[in-house]
């Protein structure tokens, strides 16, 4: 019971203080009065605990397309490698004594109101995604609560080091709890994803990387046409 409250105490304070944030940045933004112009902003999230490896590379060409879809596109490459994203802190279990928690400013520049669309990248292991990005997944649970990601177009991408080494059911994985979140869940057009086999560097893999520039162009398109309504 005891439990259960701290963690509606968190929960509810943890969504007050991103729609306060949101609130401020919305101020700030040079947005047209319609809100249907102006800059619209594309993040891509790399769920690699090796920063700027195979799923950061290729998550920079996902970029690289959502650039391309149109006026108004900047594009950010958040990579989680290296930071500390504890998942159970969800479930209200305390961090550890002398534990950073570097959340909270991941989720203040996605609750900026010029996000239009995410993509989110992940590694292969073991048919499945990281740990790290069910752990960005679970932390999500803020955005759960205030509603922050509905509707939001969301793409996915998955490298695997072996060329049929589990990418699609990976993106799968991910796409299934992004529905929870009430995302509106962008594919390449023809495939469900971008799934990337990074066999000596991701850039080696041309399929992948066409799959990746498609990804981000479709995400950006699909916000572009959110924002004109
Ligand atoms: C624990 C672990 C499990 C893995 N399992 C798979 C797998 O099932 N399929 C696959 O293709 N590659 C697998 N790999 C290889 C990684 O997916 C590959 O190295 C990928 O490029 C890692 O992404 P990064 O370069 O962004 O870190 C695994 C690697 C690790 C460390």
């Amino acid at each position: 019971m005891a439990d259960d409250l701290t963690r509606r105490v968190f929960l509810g304070s943890a969504g007050m203080a991103l729609a306060a944030t949101a609130a401020a940045a919305a101020a700030a933004a040079p947005e047209s009065k319609d809100g249907k112009t102006g800059v619209t902003k594309i993040i891509a999230i790399s769920c690699s605990p090796r920063k700027g490896k195979g799923t950061a590379e290729s998550l920079q060409e996902c970029l690289k397309g959502a650039k391309g879809a149109g006026a108004g596109i900047e594009t950010e490459l958040i990579d989680l490698g290296g930071l500390d994203i504890e998942g159970s802190v969800a479930a209200g279990v305390p961090l550890a004594k002398g534990r950073k928690d570097d959340f909270p400013e991941v989720a203040k520049k996605l609750s900026d109101p010029k996000v239009g669309g995410i993509i989110i990248g992940t590694p292969v292991y073991f048919s499945s995604m990281s740990s790290l990005c069910k752990a960005f997944i679970e932390r999500m649970m803020v955005f759960y609560r205030n509603g922050g990601m509905v509707g939001k177009p969301v793409g996915v991408l998955a490298t695997g080091g072996s060329r049929n080494g589990g990418q699609e059911v990976t993106i799968r994985s991910v796409q299934d709890s992004l529905f929870c979140f009430d995302m509106l869940v962008v594919g390449t057009g023809k495939r469900f994803g971008a799934a990337v086999w990074a066999k000596g560097g991701a850039a080696n893999d041309k399929d992948g990387m066409t799959a990746a520039n498609k990804l981000g162009r479709r995400v950006a398109e699909t916000a572009l046409a959110l924002k004109k309504g």
